[in-house]
């Protein structure tokens, strides 16, 4: 297929400020999760016009990004939210720790399913509140999670657990619950008395052509009063700089409530490539994401065939979305172990846990040995808990030969690892 958006050309990252990007020369970071693939060109477009405009004064939403929005959605998840249950959010964290600390008290826990994105962790404890951890089962002869149901009872059920963020699609472990797991969450939560958080930053990322996530507020009527969605155009279209997102609400007084919480932290205004680039992705951006989807697709086969093939000790977890491969190396921390205090994997799963002063685990220490042996830098495992201590995490939304490359370098720290442990 011809390279209509020069996804094969790499964006020139080093050397100009990119968080992720911030590593020696000789080094490729596979880590933060952003793409290294141009944006589309609609985006830039409508970025260079608001910058020709010369006024950059304060601004409003305007209908039509919400209207952007609610199109994105009916075209791509068969779902159209009203207008009137969207508000905006300078970020789906800013949101998220906003909402923790408007909707919850210190002191209470904060419920996720683990392994899941570091932040929420630091979003729950850096407000006071529990991170309470409810991990993910595992299957190792399938690789694939599910979720632990009784637990996650028992968990809502304890007074103090007032909030449950859900990460859906969900980031690191590629599982998409389906509609019945949404609607027994919330079920639970009503129950309870808990108030759910769905963050769909990952929604649009599927790597099966004919399935969908399920935007948590399209489950119906009574599922909806306590239930907070949160969405952003900053992964899909590679555009997290531009610091939006949308945050659905379907009952007023839930969404009222939320809003001041908004206004008080000062996130409800955009800085001024929020709006033109959120409504030139989800209104005119259509071509590029379906050629991004069929590229970034390639790129996980790439992954898979060439870890089969090369480096059998290493399996990926069968994920159905991100673009973030989860990586399992039970089988070679087994056959080759680190050193014995480090692989000890610290098992935080039941615990209330101390989020921003986690234990050295195993996969700390295979990635430290692998940016040391090879220059490739990838995520931890660890840095997610739950079972995360024997995984890594590879970010791979970037030009081919980028790939091939960090799997050339995987491959030479793998087989030191192995000759070494
Ligand atoms: C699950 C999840 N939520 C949120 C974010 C970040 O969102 P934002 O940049 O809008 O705060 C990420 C980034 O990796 C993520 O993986």
């Amino acid at each position: 297929m011809a390279d209509v958006f020069g996804f094969d050309n790499p964006v020139k990252r080093r050397h100009h400020n990119w968080a992720k990007w911030d590593v020696a020369d000789d080094e490729l970071p596979m880590t933060i999760a952003d793409m290294d693939l141009p944006t589309s060109p609609q985006i830039v477009q409508a970025l260079y016009d608001k910058v020709a405009s010369a006024t950059y004064g304060y601004e409003d939403i305007p209908q039509e990004y919400y209207e952007a929005v609610q199109g994105w959605f009916t075209r791509h998840h068969r779902f159209t939210p009203p207008l009137e249950w969207m508000s905006f959010a300078t970020g789906v964290i800013p949101a998220l720790s906003s909402l923790i600390r408007t909707l919850t008290t210190v002191g209470d826990n904060v419920l996720m399913l683990t392994p899941v994105y570091n932040i929420f962790f630091n979003s729950a404890a850096n407000n006071g509140r529990h991170p309470l951890a409810s991990p993910l089962d595992y299957d190792s002869a399938s690789h694939t999670y599910s979720i632990n149901w009784a637990d996650v009872e028992k968990k809502m059920a304890l007074a103090r657990t007032t909030m449950m963020v859900v990460c859906n699609p969900h980031n690191p472990s590629g599982l998409v619950p389906e509609p019945e797991d949404l609607a027994h969450i919330v079920r639970l939560a009503r129950q309870y008395g808990v108030i759910v958080v769905s963050d769909e930053v990952h929604g649009d990322m599927l790597w099966d052509n004919t399935l969908d996530y399920t935007p948590i507020l399209s489950l119906p009527e009574p599922l909806r009063g306590n239930v907070i969605e949160l969405i952003s155009p900053s992964k899909t279209f590679n555009c997290a700089a531009t610091h939006a997102c949308t945050v659905l609400i379907a009952d007023p007084n839930l969404r009222a409530h939320a809003v001041r919480g908004f206004n008080n932290d000062e996130i409800a205004e955009p800085n001024l490539t929020a709006v033109p680039a959120s409504i030139a992705a989800y209104r005119d951006s259509d071509e590029w994401y379906a050629v991004m989807l069929s590229y970034v697709r390639a790129n996980i086969e790439l992954v898979n065939d060439t870890l089969a093939r090369e480096m059998p000790l290493i399996t990926p977890v069968k994920m159905a979305a991100t673009y973030l491969p989860w990586l399992d190396c039970t089988d070679l921390f087994a056959a080759h172990p680190g050193s014995p205090v480090s692989s000890v994997s610290p098992d935080y799963q039941s615990t209330e846990v101390e989020a921003l002063d986690r234990p050295h685990t195993v996969s700390d220490e295979f990635t430290a040995f692998i940016r040391q042996t090879s220059g490739l830098l990838v995520n931890p495992g660890g840095e997610y808990f739950g079972n995360g201590a024997t995984f890594i995490r590879m970010a791979v939304a970037c030009p081919r030969h980028q790939v091939e490359d960090a799997l050339a370098r995987l491959k030479r720290s793998y087989d030191l690892w192995c000759e070494q442990h």
